[in-house]
């Protein structure tokens, strides 16, 4: 009987594009699912974007578009991604959906019915103009411990003291500056403290095998704390105004978005039931009865941030809200990843656009190959250092694993017009193939795939030893060692058909190649290919490019002058904008006065000439027509543009701006552009029927 495995990726708010992070995270289940599928398994995996909670409900607003439109905005963007990086999804779902409301609407209700929930008054800052409870993070003020300005409510960023937000010195709203009140409000609470819970805890984290021991570790300590630490009770509600799910017996509260969010998980299981997508993956049953069904597995692939909520709430969430909600089988918690050693910051990413990565042409399979090579089962971050990742894929994948096929193909077509054939016993080779793939297969079961693909990479390493020990180039030259020839391209060709079975979890697309090119399977490969000797092979056809290290330096130049967004102000306009929205929505500043929006002279323009500048690789030169004169404007386009393009066509310029001395002249004005992460610029034109020097307002 086959494993049914439910697998799922932590949800990803849904405020912004994914960052490497998120790749990370999605690579490294992605690569275990396939594994799954290729042993037979039967593996549903869903995720879904996490809507609800303030941080995007306060984005939308200063965007003037509802929370909805800007989760649409984000999802939509989704699959480019899913696609880019072969990731395998059976369904990608949203919290904010019918779906999560009834499945958290009906957990409320059975936590309530354990008497797991109860009503308690907080007092929590309230902002007076926003008229709104400050969550933590909206509020800021002096770090009662370091006295450093301008600290969050929740933590010091300077001295990493941990309060509540009433601690801080002379507080202030972060959405308005306005000082905050304190004032009561009821709020419903999780009873984690309950000794049911703390006992079933203890029992579920003591399962072996369940959990990682770090993560074991990590979260016996919370269970265990006392005084302070000691465990406590879940505040699960919030006060309008809110994004989120109304809470049916308490008008005008909603669930904190960390109650509804791992529901979500549940919400995109059913919702890919529901789609019918289940039944085709081959499962006749309900929604309902496979959740309750004793041999489901739930696992949960998460990242270290995260713990607390995936081992203490949610597993306890579900054993008292009660059948056909199961706990989790296993939560797999991975460390973050980190670019050249540098953390990743929330706002500007790492630098490493995973778009951006896809849109200048890299080959997504390089980097699930280098992040494969350096997964573990553990909990440890992991650093993408480029230079490394230049060396892994080009030994690797291209000198020891492509090289194999392209240097044996080529003999056995040539010479023996694609037939294989082996001299003696074959049982030593398909054995030690067996051998092979089984240590791999544990490796990749237990989410070592560092060590598969060592191990993998030693095994080709073999095979390029044992090919260039019998010289086939000499055996090539004389005729009457033709069978010894084929014999070692043949075993050769075995060894790449058994390298190509075992990546596959890493290389799903090459070695969909390989099987249906090369050796003219009518499928892609499964884990019992492995001990299968083929009898034929098709010419071979390229497989994979090397790196090239001006890829990566391509990688991490944004395109944009100054970039990274932050010093980037000074030369384009786009990243500017980019920049200061960020900066806004980050501080909550957005609200501008309309006379203040009037200050700012938009006009359209015609661009008469755009030229590139000798020395400058970033700029262009453009000569505007503004109707009454003309200006001259340089502009961070030059990666996007070609100038020969650009003429005669209509764009928007900021007029008033003071004119700017720069290295290859004054620019007068600036004109605006769209840009995302690693994406753009685009710049902004006007409709048809607009003509130069129009206002726009
Ligand atoms: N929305 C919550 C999760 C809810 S799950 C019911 C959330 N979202 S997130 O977008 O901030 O993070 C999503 C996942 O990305 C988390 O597992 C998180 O650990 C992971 N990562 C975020 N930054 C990361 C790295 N730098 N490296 C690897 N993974 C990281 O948390
Ligand atoms: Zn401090």
């Amino acid at each position: 009987m086959p494993r049914r495995i439910f697998v799922t990726t932590a949800l990803p708010y849904a405020n912004g594009p994914f960052h490497i992070g998120h790749i990370m995270e999605y690579i490294q289940a992605d690569i275990w699912v396939r594994f799954q599928r290729m042993q037979g398994q039967q593996v549903h995996f869903v995720c879904a974007d996490d809507a609800h909670g303030a941080p995007i409900m306060l984005k939308a607003e200063a965007e003037g578009i509802s929370p909805q439109q800007l989760v649409a905005r984000v999802a939509a963007d989704r699959p480019r991604y899913l696609q880019g990086f072969h990731l395998s999804f059976d369904h990608w779902h949203s919290t904010d959906s019918p779906e999560n409301t009834r499945l958290s609407q009906d957990i409320y209700a059975r936590l309530k019915a354990a008497g797991l929930i109860y009503r308690k008054s907080v007092e929590q800052f309230f902002d007076p103009l926003k008229g709104m409870f400050l969550p933590d993070r909206y509020v800021k003020g002096e770090c009662p411990n370091c006295h450093s300005p301008d600290q969050y409510g929740d933590a010091c960023e300077v001295c990493g003291t941990v309060y509540a937000p009433t601690d801080l010195i002379d507080p202030y709203s972060a959405l308005t500056g306005a000082k905050p009140l304190l004032k009561a409000s009821e709020h419903l609470f999780f009873r984690l403290s309950d000794p049911r819970c703390v006992a079933f805890l203890e029992d579920w984290l003591g399962t072996p095998g369940r959990l990682q021991p770090q993560v074991v570790n990590k979260a016996r300590e919370w269970l265990a704390g006392s005084g302070a630490q000691a465990l406590a009770d879940w505040d699960i509600s919030r006060d309008a105004p809110y994004f989120g799910i109304p809470i049916p017996d308490a008008p005008g509260k909603y669930f904190y978005v960390w109650l509804d969010a791992p529901i979500g998980y549940l919400a995109a299981l059913e919702s890919y039931f529901e789609s019918g997508k289940a039944a085709a993956n081959g499962e006749p049953r309900s929604f309902e009865q496979f959740l309750a069904a004793p041999d489901t597995e739930q696992i949960h692939f998460i990242g270290k941030d995260i713990i607390y909520f995936h081992t203490l709430f949610w597993p306890a969430m579900l054993r008292f809200a009660g059948p056909p909600y199961r706990v989790p089988a296993h939560v797999y918690v991975h460390g973050f990843i980190t670019v050249s050693g540098a953390k990743m910051s929330k706002s500007r990413g790492t630098g490493l656009s995973p778009l951006r990565y896809l849109e200048i042409g890299m080959d997504a399979e390089w980097l699930r190959y280098f992040l494969a090579a350096r997964l573990n089962g553990s909990v440890e971050d992991l650093d993408f250092n480029p230079d490394d990742f230049v060396a892994r894929v080009n030994s690797d994948l291209i000198g020891k694993y492509v090289n194999i096929a392209s240097r044996a193909a080529s003999f056995i077509t040539r010479s023996f017009n694609g037939e294989l054939k082996f001299s003696g016993d074959t049982r030593e080779l398909v054995r030690a193939a067996g051998d092979t793939a089984a240590l791999v297969q544990k490796s990749y079961e237990n989410r070592e795939f560092g060590r598969a693909m060592r191990d993998i990479m030693a095994f080709a390493d073999r095979i390029n030893q044992e090919f260039d020990a019998r010289k086939p180039w000499v055996l090539a030259r004389e005729q009457s060692r033709a069978g010894e020839l084929q014999d070692v391209c043949s075993r050769a060709l075995y060894g790449f058909k058994l390298l190509s079975v075992l990546l596959t979890p890493v290389l799903p697309a090459v070695s969909g190649r390989v099987a249906r090119g090369l050796f003219g399977l009518d499928r892609g490969f499964v884990w019992s290919d492995a001990q299968v000797l083929p009898d034929r092979i098709n010419p071979y056809e390229h497989l994979m490019t090397r790196v090239d290290p001006r890829q990566l330096d391509a990688l991490f130049d944004s395109g944009v002058p100054g970039a990274p967004a932050a010093n980037a102000a000074a030369a384009t306009p786009a990243a500017a904008t980019a920049a200061a929205a960020t900066a806004a929505a980050a501080s909550g500043n957005t609200v501008l006065s309309i006379d203040e929006f009037r200050r700012i002279e938009l006009r359209v323009a015609r661009i008469v000439r755009a030229e590139t500048i000798d020395g400058a690789d970033k700029l262009l030169k453009l000569t505007l027509d503004l109707g009454t004169e003309t200006r001259t404007v340089f502009a961070g386009i030059k990666s996007a543009y070609d100038p020969a393009s650009l003429t005669g066509r209509l764009t928007v310029v900021v007029a008033n701006l003071a004119p700017r001395k720069m290295k290859f002249g004054v620019s007068e004005g600036m004109v605006l552009a769209a840009s995302g992460e690693g994406q753009g610029p685009f710049l902004l034109s006007a409709d048809a029927g607009a003509t130069p020097g129009m206002r726009i307002t």
